[in-house]
């Protein structure tokens, strides 16, 4: 082995932290001291809460905060805040809300928001007995032994909204679970669902000791394996929708209306059944999504692993998005499942996820969650007409154009001369390496 474990790393202060990373990987260049130090906030404050976000930290890792603007929104304006590297994301959703603000704008629906949690556990004995048991003791105990954990929730209006058994032992030997579907209003709620879980699971034990219902077999038969909140939330799902005349589809390639309708929901249908085109179809979706969610604070990991559970809900690996082109009518829409807060978290403390909330004007969980939705559908928008008709890489090789100049230390002026030299021509690599070193020798 190369390099000896360390003890105690979390207790060294960021810079003993860094000095022995740069020490024992690094050469103890410090180049690398320096990088991680330039990325340090000059206001001690604010790197303080940085840092306290998680552990061990040793800098800050920077994200583009951008703005797409003009998101008509069921009859409101929007400017969406976007937390995203991918070059062309945010130009995509900016352009597509502008196709579309002249035409409705987005519409949204809340379809529901119900959100679930289990305790699983193990127990052999009569199934039928433990129903019973469950219907007429366990369930009303399990209410009652969470009562102080859901005031407050249902002072908000929320709550756990039910409880019941699923007897799962024909999958899994012994399996069961509680399982339990909350509301849990403007937060995402997963604290407070995990606390109410964790009584259940010592309810559950509890109850089933305390009962002369039960033989002492089967007591000790009931173990509790876990008490965990899911992810995958189908009943917590938004919708988000455009719509116009196909004769109104007028798109700036030149493209029939007529030929870019059929041939977007052509690549619609493609996704819907080709789990390969599917899996990069959803990306794009997720390209709006997660720029959103990281921006407002929100748990991208929670919301990817949903969208694509939810993807393959049906046993095969779909596309979110769907489409329309009855009676003259371009009908275009995303069903998400997401499950976001606007309160708890990060949301009180990031002060660009304060921003960010406020520039939406403070929405609450469910209207956050149909912007989300919004700016997932716009994304695939773009993502499709530039796919029907373009191609895609003369859009994203013209934002992505600067990351490469950068790359090669281009000045200013250079890259005027770039973005003039390439303005009717896709970007290419090539391309540009060449008329780089052209330009260099003159
Ligand atoms: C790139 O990040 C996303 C796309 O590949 C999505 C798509 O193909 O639909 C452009």
């Amino acid at each position: 082995m190369k390099h000896q474990p360390i003890e105690g790393f979390s207790k060294l202060s960021k810079q003993k932290k860094i000095d022995w990373l740069v020490s024992t990987y690094l050469e103890g260049n410090q180049q690398y001291t320096d990088i991680l130090q330039q990325y340090w906030n000059d206001n001690a404050d604010l790197q303080k809460l940085h840092e306290e976000f998680s552990e061990n930290t040793i800098s800050n890792f920077y994200m583009p905060y951008g703005i797409a603007p003009n998101f008509l929104i069921d009859g409101e304006l929007k400017a969406i805040p976007m937390a995203v590297e991918e070059s062309s994301v945010v130009a995509a959703a900016s352009k597509s809300a502008k196709f579309w603000l002249d035409k409705g704008g987005f519409r949204t629906t809340v379809i529901n928001e119900k959100k679930l949690g289990h305790t699983h556990f193990t127990f052999n004995g009569e199934s039928v007995k433990l129903q019973s048991f469950f219907n007429h003791i366990l369930k009303q105990r399990l209410f009652d032994d969470t009562e102080d954990i859901t005031k407050n929730m249902r002072s908000r209006g929320g709550g756990i909204l039910d409880i019941e058994l699923v007897d799962k032992t024909a999958q899994m030997q012994d399996y069961y679970q509680i399982k339990a579907s909350f509301n849990t209003k403007d937060s995402m709620g997963a604290n407070f669902i995990n606390s109410c879980l964790e009584q259940f699971g010592k309810t559950l034990k509890k109850e089933v000791e305390l009962s002369d219902k039960f033989t002492q077999e089967e007591k000790d038969s009931l173990r509790v394996i876990m008490n965990i909140l899911s992810n995958f939330t189908p009943d917590c799902i938004v919708r988000a929708e455009v719509s116009c005349k196909i004769e109104d589809l007028i798109d700036d390639s030149g493209i029939a209306p007529e030929e870019f309708a059929w041939k977007f929901k052509q690549a619609v249908n493609i996704a819907e059944i080709e789990p390969y085109r599917a899996t990069t179809h959803n990306k794009g979706i997720m390209n709006g999504v997660d720029a959103v969610v990281i921006a407002t604070g929100n748990d991208f990991r929670a919301t990817e692993a949903c969208a694509h559970t939810y993807a393959s809900k049906d046993g095969r690996y779909t596309s979110l998005t769907h489409c329309s082109t009855d009676n003259g009518i371009f009908r275009f829409w995303l069903d998400l499942p997401i499950s976001v807060g606007v309160v708890g978290g990060l949301t009180n403390l990031h002060p660009l996820v304060k921003f960010s909330l406020a520039l939406l004007g403070k929405p609450s969980a469910t209207e956050l969650m149909s912007i989300i939705a919004v700016s997932g559908l716009a994304q695939n928008f773009a993502a499709l007409r530039s796919l029907v008709t373009t191609g895609i890489q003369k859009g994203h090789m013209k934002m992505h154009l600067f990351n490469i100049l950068n790359q090669f230390g281009a000045t200013e002026a250079e890259k005027q001369h770039f973005v003039n030299y390439f303005k009717d021509k896709t970007v290419s690599h090539h391309e540009v390496i060449a008329e780089l070193e052209k330009l260099r020798n003159k």
